[in-house]
């Protein structure tokens, strides 16, 4: 198992370039299994998720490469519909095959997610839209077992918009026999990417970018390619990295817009903000550091995945602020954490009410999920002496080893191998 030792206090300086999109890449792979044959994944990041994803997927038929972070996926011999529990268990995102496969065989056995670190993270609207597509579901023994001779379109209606629910529901309706309207669908760039992707393949979706879907089934689809799009929430994680650290950073990545809202509180915040042809500067050298209130929500509101980074940032804020997580009620287990460094931070219910400390102080800490790793990575970076990480696999699920970026930005950040558990 890996550790982080951090020792605090460089100010950070210079250029990275951000890696392709997790989540977004996580939702692509998946989509590859509604045709047969070759599709290439451009900037997809070397994390963990992806390689659990390649598992999965391997398992099912498809051949799949990975090199300089372009994923080949070739589906042409899909032979089995299960994706079981060993692959499930380590990644929620494992689910999205359940629309491709079900929409193409007409039968997914696909293991039940568990629970999250932070809670129960249920698929009810999953399953409720694929039986509207005409699917039975059974739950049997941890899975679940879908099947239809041939999935319908039907009208949709979302009473939360969710990312995941909407990625499988296309997944499975560009592939039925008719058209399916999805209402409140979710309108995340990864969703948008998914979108153009499955367009790109031959599918018929109108209203991409929207809450209203129309999607008109096809028979069949062919292989595509496609350039995936930046880690939002890695471009964020670094310039809170600067901004904590009273830096000046740039980095480079596509479609910027993707992360006004993280921009516009950093900016609120007092950091200068820059923005070029696929680069964001950022300027925290006379940072006046004020405390800003933080609410997430869905797209183009600020994202729950970077709660905790804020929380962190907040932490050395001037005056009091409020984090309130709309989205996920308890991802707070980085509070106590980001108190053991020293932060004074009080979790009530889904938010953080957080007192801006002058200083932080090393300290050994646990990571404890993925945003929560960032977030004392972040703390590691701006306290005083050594902070130690312990347990950065959840790190590693989705950042392609930040400590190299951090690195050439001028951090103090080794990654040393330890016997603990
Ligand atoms: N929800 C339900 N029922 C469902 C599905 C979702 O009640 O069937 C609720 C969830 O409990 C949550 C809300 O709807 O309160 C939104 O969840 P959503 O389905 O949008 O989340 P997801 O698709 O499971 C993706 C990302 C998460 C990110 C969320 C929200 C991937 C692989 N994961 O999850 O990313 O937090 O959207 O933006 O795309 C991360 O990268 O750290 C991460 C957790």
């Amino acid at each position: 198992m890996d550790k982080f030792i951090v020792k605090g206090g460089n100010k950070l300086k210079g250029k990275v370039r951000v890696s392709g999109a997790k989540n977004s890449a996580l939702a692509l792979m998946p989509a590859t299994l509604l045709n047969s044959g070759i599709n290439r994944l451009e900037n997809t990041p070397e994390v963990r998720d992806i390689i659990t994803m390649m598992r999965l997927l391997s398992e099912l038929g498809v051949e799949s490469k990975f090199d300089d972070h372009i994923v080949s996926l070739d589906t042409s011999n899909i032979t089995s519909q299960v994706a079981p529990y060993e692959h499930v268990k380590k990644m929620r995102a494992s689910v999205y095959v359940l629309g491709p496969l079900l929409t193409r065989y007409g039968y997914a056995k696909v293991s039940m997610p568990g629970g999250c670190a932070w809670g129960p993270r249920p698929i009810n609207l999953h399953l409720e839209a694929m039986k509207k597509l005409g699917a039975e579901i059974e739950l049997d023994s941890g899975y679940i077992i879908a099947k239809s001779k041939k999935l319908h379109g039907a009208r949709i209606s979302f009473d939360i918009s969710s990312v995941g629910a909407t990625g499988n529901i296309l997944m499975a309706a560009v592939l039925a026999k008719g058209s399916t309207h999805i209402s409140n669908a979710a309108i995340e760039p990864e969703i948008t990417q998914l979108s153009n992707y499955l367009v790109s393949m031959g599918a018929r979706i109108n209203g991409i970018g929207t809450q209203e879907l129309e999607v008109e089934g096809v028979d069949e689809l062919h292989s595509a390619d496609i350039i995936n799009i930046s880690d939002r929430i890695e471009a964020g994680t670094l310039l809170i990295a600067g901004a904590m650290t009273r830096g000046q950073i740039q980095i480079e990545c596509n479609q910027i817009e993707n992360l006004n809202a993280i921009l516009a509180k950093l900016e609120d915040s007092g950091a200068k903000i820059s923005v070029g042809n696929n680069l964001v500067g950022l300027d925290a050298s006379n940072l006046d550091y004020t405390a800003i209130d933080v609410t997430t929500g869905i797209f183009p509101a600020f994202p729950t995945d970077m709660q905790a980074q804020w929380t962190a940032y907040m932490s050395m804020a001037k005056g009091s602020s409020t984090v309130t997580d709309t989205i996920y009620n308890d991802r707070f287990k980085h509070v106590p954490e980001l108190n053991r460094l020293g932060a004074n931070i009080e979790n009530v219910g889904n938010s953080a009410i957080i007192t801006g400390v002058e200083r932080l102080k090393g300290a050994i800490v646990m990571s404890t999920d993925l945003r929560a790793s960032a977030s004392l990575v972040l703390a590691g970076l701006a306290a005083e002496g050594t902070t130690e990480i312990l347990r950065i696999y959840h790190l590693d699920r989705g950042y392609q080893r930040i400590e190299e970026k951090l690195k050439e930005l001028g951090a103090d950040i080794e990654r040393v191998k330890t016997e603990e558990f």
